[in-house]
């Protein structure tokens, strides 16, 4: 082998380089684009050193509150203790990882345990490692459940589904702003109108009159919007999807395992989906595991037979670590009731934030959410001072039509991070909005923490947090 043309790190050292280094790096060999857009904002130039529970240590010593939630991924919090006894004990003893030759205990232990908690006959399922590769997977499911006898698939003008080539074609969102080549036939209907939906499933018909849909695919709450579906809409679409025999896929990706305060979105609702998909906090913060869950007459007709059995797989589906940290979070949700937390989280963070639109009418335009996920939208109105100030950024930017709310939304952001040590993010759909996604091991003494800080952030102006904002993007401070 031709020795490395340079030194290799260890990851030790790596563990060690300051911001500078990181940045060279980013720059030179990963994403220098990233290095620009995350350095806008003070956690851009900060290095998380280490993470417990609701916390982010940073090597200058900070001690920040980490009101993202990891964007779904830690509804146990940062490294829970239990997380990393299971996967330190799992690798003590030397467990196998990859069981292509032999069946998995772990696969078998985790899709019994999914199939004790999920409503009706919603027992078989399927591991991969991200959001969209469920998504897919669910998808290809739908299609060969049809045998490829119906050809269109609908999803809605508010969604994200994911990036992969499949999952961004089914998304609704103007984040995703180049046109890649997808899955053909994708039909779109407007989040939350079922009439939307009745005008297409009549559209779409086989010269025999029968449906040539073969699925809808929807997320009960939009996590990027934080828009969430009325129970009796639901209603209505499984009613529509069972009498035109089409598969319903809920994708709960960001929502499953408690996140809205119910173990999943549409429990409660009256409306079981034929697909659901989850990933993020399924694997505990640890690991990298998603997968579907699906109807038992479903999957033994699309895929229950010796040619077809590993029609849909990947390298990584089942292995070993994953799924133990996946078996070891979920029983976490159910000991410590994280259905319980997330609903008690609501009522405290729904109030706090209402009181505050309420302080605040001129600033915030809206509140809404569900669980431990929640959203703010602010007003855009600027004045013409600060509208001279940022007609002196670039002219692509500032063409951006929702510049203006990106501009408001990023410099509470800022001044969350920069002035209170609290770490908060945005969600990008038709509206921008502040994302208020705590881990469901927050206290209430910490959702007051974070109210304060929002309070004491908002009291400063709408002036003063845009001056705020440019002042620190320029100095870098
Ligand atoms: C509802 C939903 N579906 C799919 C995805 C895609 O997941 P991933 O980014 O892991 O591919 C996401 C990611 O945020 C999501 O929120």
């Amino acid at each position: 082998m031709q020795p490395p043309t340079g030194k290799l790190y260890r990851w030790q050292e790596c563990a060690e380089f300051d911001i500078e280094k990181i940045q060279e790096l980013y720059r030179e060999y990963f994403n220098k684009s990233q290095v620009e857009l995350i350095g806008s904002f003070g956690f851009g130039r900060a290095v998380a050193s280490h993470a417990e529970g609701m916390y982010i240590y940073t090597s200058d010593g900070r001690k920040i509150l980490d009101f993202t939630g990891g964007i779904g991924v830690l509804n146990h919090g940062h490294n829970h203790p239990r997380i990393l006894a299971a996967r330190v004990e799992f690798q003590k003893q030397k467990k196998m990882e990859v069981h292509k030759n032999f069946l998995s205990p772990y696969i078998a232990g985790l899709s019994h345990n999914i199939a004790r908690l999920m409503p009706e006959d919603l027992n078989i399922s399927f591991f991969c490692n991200s959001g969209a590769e469920a998504v897919e997977g669910a998808v290809k499911l739908a299609y060969k459940y049809h045998d490829g006898d119906r050809k269109h698939i609908l999803h809605a003008d508010i969604s994200f589904h994911g990036k992969l080539l499949g999952a961004a074609g089914l998304t609704g969102s103007p984040e995703l702003v180049y046109n890649f080549p997808t899955i053909p036939n994708i039909e779109c209907f407007e989040y939350g109108n079922i009439e939307s939906i009745k005008d297409l499933v009549a559209k779409i018909r086989k010269p025999n009159g029968k449906s040539d849909i073969y699925a809808i695919i929807l997320e009960p709450f939009s996590a990027s919007s934080l828009r969430e579906c009325s129970a009796d809409f639901l209603k209505e679409l499984r009613g529509i999807c069972s009498g035109e025999g089409i598969i319903l896929i809920f994708d709960e990706v960001y929502t499953g395992w408690a996140k809205t305060g119910e173990l999943f979105n549409f429990i409660g609702k009256g409306a079981i989906p034929d697909i659901v998909t989850f990933s993020k906090s399924f694997g505990g913060g640890k690991s990298s595991i998603s997968g579907y869950t699906t109807r038992t007459p479903l999957f033994r007709k699309a895929y229950d037979n010796l040619n077809e059995a590993t029609l849909h797989s990947t390298t990584f589906s089942g292995f070993g670590e994953e799924c133990i940290t996946a078996i070891e979070a979920i029983n976490i949700i159910v000991d410590d009731d994280y259905v319980g937390k997330s609903k008690r989280i609501h009522l405290r963070l729904s109030n706090g934030l209402k009181r505050l639109q309420g302080k605040y009418p001129d600033l915030i335009n809206d509140v809404r959410g569900s669980g431990a996920l929640h959203g703010v939208i602010f007003n855009k109105d600027i004045n013409s001072f600060v509208k001279s100030l940022i007609s002196l950024i670039p002219a692509k930017v500032f063409k951006d039509e929702r510049f203006l709310s990106k501009l408001i939304t990023g410099s509470v952001i800022s001044e969350l991070f920069s002035a209170h040590n609290v770490l908060t993010f945005f969600g990008d759909n038709r509206e921008i909005s502040l994302i208020i996604s705590p881990s469901l091991i927050v206290s209430d003494e910490e959702l007051d923490t974070f109210l304060d800080a929002l309070d004491r952030t908002l009291a400063i102006g709408k002036l003063t947090l845009i001056l705020n904002f440019l002042k620190q993007k320029v100095l870098k401070k």
